[in-house]
């Protein structure tokens, strides 16, 4: 053995502890299926929030490695069990997350196979998968067969990507930056200005539309603003709705907002990322009617289908639009460019090496069925409903009539300011942390929210959290009666 041969064996005896033999991998199976179970049995009596420090000095990472059972009681007592508690059904804040433990199987075996899910050429099935959920997500919308799309990491970038291609479809660039318009209201979600800036729009004109007390667009007034833009001889070009907003679940009126945006020759985009899966229920259909006249759409399968964090979703009727900035080759892809191939994931997206987030989706569908999704979805509308009832009854003030499953409610108080009442009971609630809740200002009022979009809320955690709040409003007018 010459010395390079021995000094690759020496390397070889050290670098092998990165492949676990059957025996290990059992162990850490076990140990990991072990705090999987402890965790989800123990949700119900955990608090939704828990707002202790964390000791950041327990993620070191030091010369010496650790045992699985270090590393998973780290993992327990300083993420799991501090913050907000995502997986918990008593998570009832921003809009809530998922978790589904089937997703969580389809992530390990992804892990185990590696799958580059980005190009057709290194994964035909994993790409055809996606393809087949895209195609599955465009039915639901009514979108045409030959849209494309792409599964992202969530709604951020998703909206990204279809405004990417709006700005091209459109050629906004140069001095034309300045003059172009684009129409949206104050309730459209922050990551649209966010991907604005990014996609070097941030010197374009917003206009915000007003909207109606259920906080969906005037439509007179956007039709106003459109036409006084174009007189003044500025380019209307874009208008985003919202198809569940991120405050109140409001569904703005697509179909006419689309009809608009025809005539004008506009790119119309909704953001359906929160609310989009709603429209699996027959019941829900007609609140949603113009969605699939829009030239884009996001979804978030990480919202609405309760799957873990990481999965969002675009869909896009005009491919060159969206080819434009993201179809890219060079020479070293010369080998999975030469065949005439599906749309690659690529070409759709900022990235090209990804998590391959296909599976997680397609293996709780495929397991599941749609049904026990349909299920929940509608659970929430109606579990939002017996919140909003029991409230009113504690003698709340509530929001409008929702769309979906989110809602607000305040409590009218003489004793002290509005404000300040509601914002010292969300802090006990916050305290409490039985149950978790957020909150928003609607027309510059402080109220507190309700978003039930969580898997596991069920009657029991909404009893729960009526109980908490109950408790938390009585020492909320005791603290007012002191002082
Ligand atoms: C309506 C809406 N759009 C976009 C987003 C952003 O999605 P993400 O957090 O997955 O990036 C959210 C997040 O809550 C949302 O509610």
């Amino acid at each position: 053995m010459n010395e390079l041969e021995q000094k690759i064996q020496e390397l070889e005896q050290i670098s092998n502890a990165l492949e676990p033999n059957e025996k290990e991998r059992n162990l850490f199976f076990d140990q990991t299926k072990k705090f999987a179970h402890d965790f989800i049995n123990s949700l119900t009596t955990k608090k939704a929030y828990n707002q202790a420090a964390i000791d950041p000095s327990s993620f070191t990472i030091g010369d010496k490695n650790i045992g699985m059972a270090e590393i998973i009681l780290t993992y327990e007592n300083e993420v799991a069990n501090k913050g907000i508690n995502a997986a918990s059904g008593s998570h009832l804040g921003y809009i809530p997350g998922g978790g589904i433990f089937s997703a969580s199987l389809a992530d390990v075996m992804v892990g185990v196979s590696n799958e580059y899910a980005g190009m057709h050429f290194a994964s035909p099935g994993g790409v055809a998968m996606e393809h087949e959920l895209i195609r599955w997500m465009s039915s639901i919308f009514g979108y045409p067969e030959k849209s494309i799309g792409n599964l992202t990491s969530g709604g951020s970038i998703a909206n990204l990507i279809a405004l990417t291609s709006a700005r091209d479809k459109h050629k906004i660039k140069g001095s034309k930056i300045e003059k172009s318009v684009i129409y949206l209201s104050e309730q459209t979600h922050h990551c649209i200005q966010k991907a604005l800036r990014i996609i070097g729009l941030e010197d374009i004109i917003i206009r915000y539309v007003k909207i109606d007390p259920r906080s969906k667009i005037i439509i007179s007034d956007l039709t106003k603003l459109i036409i006084e833009d174009i007189l003044l001889g500025l380019l209307p070009f874009l208008v985003v709705g919202s198809a569940g907003t991120t405050d109140t679940g409001a569904i703005d009126p697509l179909e006419e907002m689309a009809k608009i945006c025809q005539t004008h020759n506009l790119w119309f985009h909704v953001d359906a990322a929160y609310g989009g899966f709603f429209m699996l229920l027959d019941k829900q259909k007609r609140a949603f009617k113009g969605i699939e006249l829009s030239d884009s759409l996001v979804v978030d399968p990480h919202k609405g289908l309760f799957l873990p964090y990481g999965i969002g979703a675009v869909l896009i009727k005009d491919k060159e639009a969206v080819f434009h900035s993201h179809h890219q080759t060079a020479n070293y892809m010369q080998d999975a460019l030469k065949e005439a191939s599906p749309i690659n994931p690529a070409d759709v997206s900022p990235e090209l090496t990804k998590h391959f987030r296909g599976m997680r989706m397609w293996l709780p569908l495929q397991l599941h069925g749609v049904e026990p999704f349909k299920a929940c979805l509608e659970e929430k509308i109606y579990l939002l409903q017996y919140m909003r009832s029991k409230l009113d009854k504690l003698g709340f003030s509530l929001g409008p009539e929702p769309d979906l499953s989110v809602s607000y409610f305040w409590f009218e108080t003489k004793a002290t300011d509005r404000d300040e009442f509601n914002k010292k009971l969300l802090e006990f609630i916050h305290e409490d942390g039985r149950s978790f809740l957020s909150s928003t200002k609607i027309k510059e009022q402080f109220v507190i929210r309700i978003a039930i979009l969580s898997f596991r809320t069920k009657l029991k955690a909404a009893d729960q959290a009526l109980k908490m709040i109950e408790r938390c409003l009585r020492k909320t007018k005791l603290f007012f009666k002191k002082i």
